[in-house]
C-alpha cells in the first residue's frame, strides 16, 4: 500500500516520522477522514474547508501541498486501486525541541492514506447500533478535528467491552455527539433535532449534508440541543458520518435506562442519502 508523506508517495511500510514530530511529543494534530463513492470524494470541498479552520484554529501551519490536496487524494485512491473507501489527512506542526511553545523551523507533516469502508454495506447501516450514553470528557474545543482522540478511545473501549456498538457523549446542554458522529433524533412528529454547531460539536460535512437533504424532502429541522428527556421521547435516533453514512441506533442505554427505538424514518433518510451518494 502507498502513502503520501511530506511530498512524496511511499510504500507504507517505509513511512517515517521523526520522533520529534509535535504530533507525537504533544498530541498536536489534525485531521480529516473522507470517502470515495465510485471513485468520487464525497463533500470534497466541505471537508478541505473544515481543514483549514482546524489548521487555523489550532495555529498549526498548512502543509505546503495545502493547494494540491484534492489531486492529491484522488491520487492516492488510483494509485491503491481503491474506488470505494475512505482517504484520511493528518497534519501535524513537525519537529521542534521539547519545548511547549517552539515553533517549528520546517514544514508541517503532512500524511495521506487510504483504505476500504464498508459505508452502506455495514452491519451498522442496515441493523442499526446499540450505543451507551456516557458524560463528555473531552475538551472545550471540539469544533477543532484534532487527532488527540484519548477519551473518544476510552470511551469507546468501555462501551464495547459492556457489549455496546459505541457512544453518544453528552454535557451540561444535553447530547452533544457520538464518538466519531453526529446525533440526530426524530420526534414524534417526525422533525429533526439535532444540535447546532458551536465549539462544543464538530461541524459534521455528513450532519450539513443531512440537513439541506431533508430540508429538500419537506421535512422540519430543528438545530437545538438534545435533552436527557427528548431520548425517551424521541421516536428514532441516528448518528451520522462520513464512514457510517446514516446509522440507526436501535437501542441506547442511559445510565439505568434502557430505550429502544424503531428506525422507520431514519431508514428513509438512508435512502435519500445514498442516492445523493451516487
Ligand atoms: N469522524 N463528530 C466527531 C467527533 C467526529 O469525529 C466525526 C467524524 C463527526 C462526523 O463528521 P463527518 O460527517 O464530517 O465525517 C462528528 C471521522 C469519521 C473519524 O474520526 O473517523
Amino acid at each position: 500500500k502507498v502513502v503520501f508523506l511530506n511530498g512524496r508517495f511511499i510504500n507504507e511500510d517505509e513511512a517515517m516520522i521523526s520522533p520529534f514530530d509535535r504530533g507525537f511529543t504533544f498530541g498536536e494534530g489534525i485531521y480529516e477522514v473522507c470517502i470515495s463513492v465510485d471513485g468520487k470524494i464525497v463533500d470534497l470541498e466541505d471537508h478541505l474547508a473544515r481543514l483549514d479552520h482546524s489548521l487555523e484554529a489550532a495555529g498549526i501551519n498548512p502543509p505546503p501541498e495545502r493547494s494540491m490536496l484534492s489531486g492529491l487524494m484522488h491520487d492516492i485512491l488510483a494509485r491503491n486501486s481503491i474506488e470505494n473507501g475512505f482517504v484520511y489527512i493528518q497534519v501535524t506542526p513537525g519537529k521542534t525541541p521539547r519545548n511547549f511553545v517552539a515553533l517549528p523551523a520546517e514544514r508541517s507533516t503532512l500524511l495521506i492514506s487510504t483504505g476500504p469502508a464498508q459505508l452502506e454495506g455495514s452491519k451498522a447501516f442496515k441493523n442499526g447500533m446499540r450505543v451507551q450514553v456516557l458524560p463528555d470528557i473531552r475538551w472545550k474545543r471540539r469544533d477543532i478535528k484534532t487527532t488527540m482522540l484519548m477519551p473518544q478511545v476510552m470511551a469507546k473501549r468501555a462501551a464495547l467491552n459492556a457489549g455496546f456498538d459505541d457512544v453518544i457523549f453528552y454535557d451540561d446542554l444535553g447530547i452533544t455527539e457520538g464518538s466519531s458522529s453526529n446525533v440526530f433524533m426524530v420526534t414524534a412528529d417526525g422533525a429533526l433535532v439535532t444540535r447546532p454547531v458551536s465549539h462544543q460539536i464538530l461541524s459534521g460535512c455528513t450532519r450539513n449534508t443531512l440537513i439541506e437533504l431533508a430540508i429538500l424532502n419537506g421535512m422540519t429541522v430543528i438545530e437545538r440541543p438534545i435533552s436527557h428527556d427528548d431520548l425517551s421521547n424521541a421516536k428514532e435516533i441516528f448518528l451520522t458520518s462520513s464512514t457510517y453514512l446514516v446509522v440507526p441506533v436501535v437501542e441506547l442505554e442511559f445510565g439505568e435506562k434502557a430505550i429502544t427505538y424503531s428506525c422507520n424514518e431514519t431508514k428513509k433518510l438512508q435512502g435519500i442519502y445514498i442516492k445523493y451518494l451516487h
